[in-house]
C-alpha cells in the first residue's frame, strides 16, 4: 500500500498509527481503518501483573464498525499480516451465521505433528459440520450434563479441601486447571488415574513455552486417542470413544482422523476455556467483596451471576476466513482475509442492552456471545455453566470471603484465549 501522509502520527483511539504500519496493510484496506494492535502483545493485552485486557480493549467499541489490526503475531500464528476486527454485535452475528462467506475450515494442531486432520466439528463448515453436530448433540444434552453433577461437585470439594486450611492458594494451578481436566476424563470415560498425565499434556499443548513442547502435547494426546480408538474397536464400552466409533455422517462411519479430531477438540475446548473463565470470574469476586456478599446472602443468584460475568468477561474471539471478495460491514474484503469477532465487544455493545458496563446479577434474559453465535455455538455450554456454578457454590459455602493475596498481583493476558496465568487468592 502507498503511504498516505495524512495518517502519519494520527492518534486514533489511543493507538499511534505509524506510517510504515499502514504500508504493511494489504492494498484494499482503507488506511484510516488500520491499527497497530495485537491481542498478544499490545499494552494491556500482553501478560502482566494486574493487566486488564477487557478494559484496554473496550476503546474499540467507540470507534469504527470494523478495524484492520496489524500485528506480528497474526502473521506468525494465522499467516496473515492482519485481520479485520468487528466491533459491533450485529455485524458479528451477520458474519457468524454465514459460514459459506466466512469459513471455519482450517487445520490448527495437526500440522504441528506432521499430520493432516481438522478438529471436529469446529474446523469444518456446513453441510459436514451440521452432520457432526447432529451426531454429537445427544452427548451434550442438558440431561446428560445433569448426570455429571455429582462427580463435578465432588471434584470441586476435594480440590478446595486440599488447600482450605492453608488460607491461600495459587488459584490457576490448584483449582482452575485441574478442575476441568477431571471433568473431561469423566465425560470421555477415561480412568482418573491418568489425570496427572492429561494435565501435563494439556499444559504442554496450551501453555508450552516453545513449539516443541506444544507439539509434544499434541503428539501425546493424539497417540493416546488413537490407542483408545483401537482398543474400543475390539472392546466396545458405554463411553465417548465407542459413541464416535458408532457415529455416522453422510451415511458413513467417521474416518479415524475425524475421530481423532473430535476427541482432540473435546479435550482442548473444555480445558482452557473453563480455566480462563474461572480466572476472570473469581478475580472479579475477589476484587468485589460486595458481589461476593450478595451471592453468599442469596445463592439462588449464582446461575445468573455466572451468566452475567460470562457476558462481561468473554475469553475467546472467533476467527473466520473470507471465502470470496465481499463488501461487508461497510468495507471491501478480499478472499482469504481473516475476520475476527470478539464477544468481549459484542457483549458490551450499547445497541444490544441497557447499562452494558454495569455488572448486575439480577439482570434477566441475558443474551450474549460468550459461547459464540451461529452454527458453531459452543456445544459444551451446559457443561461449562454447570462447572462454573458448582465452583461458585462450593467456594462460597466452604471458604470465608476471599481476596487477592496481599502483596501479589494476578498475571492476566489476552491472546487466543484470554485468562490469568497466575493468581494468588487468600481468605480468613
Ligand atoms: C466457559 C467455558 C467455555 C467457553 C467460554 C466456550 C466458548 C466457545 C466458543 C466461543 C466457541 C466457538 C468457537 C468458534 O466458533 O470459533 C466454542 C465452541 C465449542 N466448544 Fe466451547 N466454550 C466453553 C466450554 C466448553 C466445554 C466445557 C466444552 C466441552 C467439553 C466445549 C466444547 C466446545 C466444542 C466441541 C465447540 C465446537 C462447536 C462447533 O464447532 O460446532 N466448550 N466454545
Amino acid at each position: 500500500m502507498k503511504f498516505d501522509s495524512q495518517f502519519m502520527g494520527a492518534a486514533i483511539m489511543g493507538e499511534q498509527l505509524v506510517a510504515d504500519k499502514v504500508a504493511e496493510a494489504p492494498a484494499h484496506v482503507p488506511p484510516e481503518l488500520v491499527r497497530e494492535f495485537s491481542y498478544w502483545s499490545s499494552p494491556g493485552m500482553a501478560p502482566g501483573p494486574n493487566a486488564d485486557p477487557h478494559a484496554a480493549f473496550r476503546k474499540f467499541r467507540d470507534g469504527p464498525r470494523v478495524v484492520y489490526a496489524l500485528s506480528p503475531e497474526t502473521t506468525q500464528y494465522l499467516g496473515s499480516p492482519g485481520m479485520w476486527i468487528f466491533t459491533r454485535a450485529a455485524d458479528m452475528r451477520d458474519a457468524l451465521q454465514q459460514p459459506n462467506l466466512f469459513s471455519s475450515q482450517r487445520e490448527t494442531f495437526a500440522p504441528m505433528i506432521g499430520e493432516s486432520w481438522r478438529m471436529v466439528p469446529v474446523e469444518n463448515d456446513p453441510p459436514l459440520h451440521t452432520e457432526f453436530r447432529m451426531m454429537l448433540n445427544p452427548l451434550f444434552s442438558p440431561k446428560r450434563m445433569e448426570a455429571m453433577k455429582d462427580g463435578i461437585r465432588s471434584r470441586a470439594v476435594s480440590l478446595i479441601e486440599s488447600f482450605k486450611a492453608r488460607g491461600e492458594c495459587e488459584f490457576m494451578d490448584e483449582f482452575a486447571r485441574p478442575f476441568p481436566v477431571t471433568i473431561f476424563l469423566q465425560f470421555v470415560g477415561i480412568s482418573d488415574e491418568r489425570r496427572e498425565e492429561f494435565q501435563q499434556w494439556g499444559r504442554d499443548l496450551l501453555h508450552g513455552q516453545d513449539l516443541e513442547t506444544r507439539a509434544g502435547g499434541v503428539r501425546a494426546i493424539v497417540d493416546y486417542m488413537r490407542e483408545l480408538i483401537a482398543d474400543r474397536r475390539v472392546n466396545p464400552k458405554d463411553d465417548f470413544i465407542t459413541f464416535i466409533l458408532n457415529g455416522r455422517v453422510e451415511g458413513r462411519p467417521l474416518t479415524e482422523d475425524e475421530m481423532v479430531g473430535c476427541a482432540f477438540l473435546v479435550f482442548v475446548a473444555g480445558l482452557d476455556t473453563v480455566a480462563a473463565t474461572l480466572s476472570f470470574l473469581f478475580l472479579h469476586l475477589a476484587r468485589n467483596p460486595e458481589h461476593q456478599a450478595e451471592l453468599r446472602a442469596n445463592p439462588s443468584l449464582i446461575p445468573s451471576a455466572v451468566e452475567e460475568l460470562i457476558r462481561v468477561y468473554g475469553i475467546l474471539p472467533m476467527t473466520r476466513i473470507a471465502t470470496r471478495d465481499v463488501d461487508f460491514a461497510g468495507v471491501k474484503m478480499k478472499k482469504g482475509d481473516l475476520i475476527n469477532c470478539p464477544p468481549q465487544l459484542a457483549n458490551i455493545d450499547p445497541a444490544e442492552l441497557d447499562r452494558p458496563d454495569e455488572i448486575d446479577f439480577t439482570r434477566t434474559g441475558i443474551h450474549h456471545m460468550g459461547f459464540a453465535y451461529g452454527p458453531h455455538r459452543c456445544i459444551g455450554s451446559h457443561l461449562a455453566r454447570l462447572e462454573l456454578t458448582i465452583a461458585f457454590e462450593e467456594w462460597l459455602t466452604r471458604l470465608s470471603p476471599f481476596r487477592v493475596k496481599d502483596g501479589t498481583a494476578p498475571i492476566v493476558h489476552a491472546g487466543t484465549v484470554w485468562g490469568a496465568e497466575e493468581m494468588r487468592l487468600a481468605w480468613g
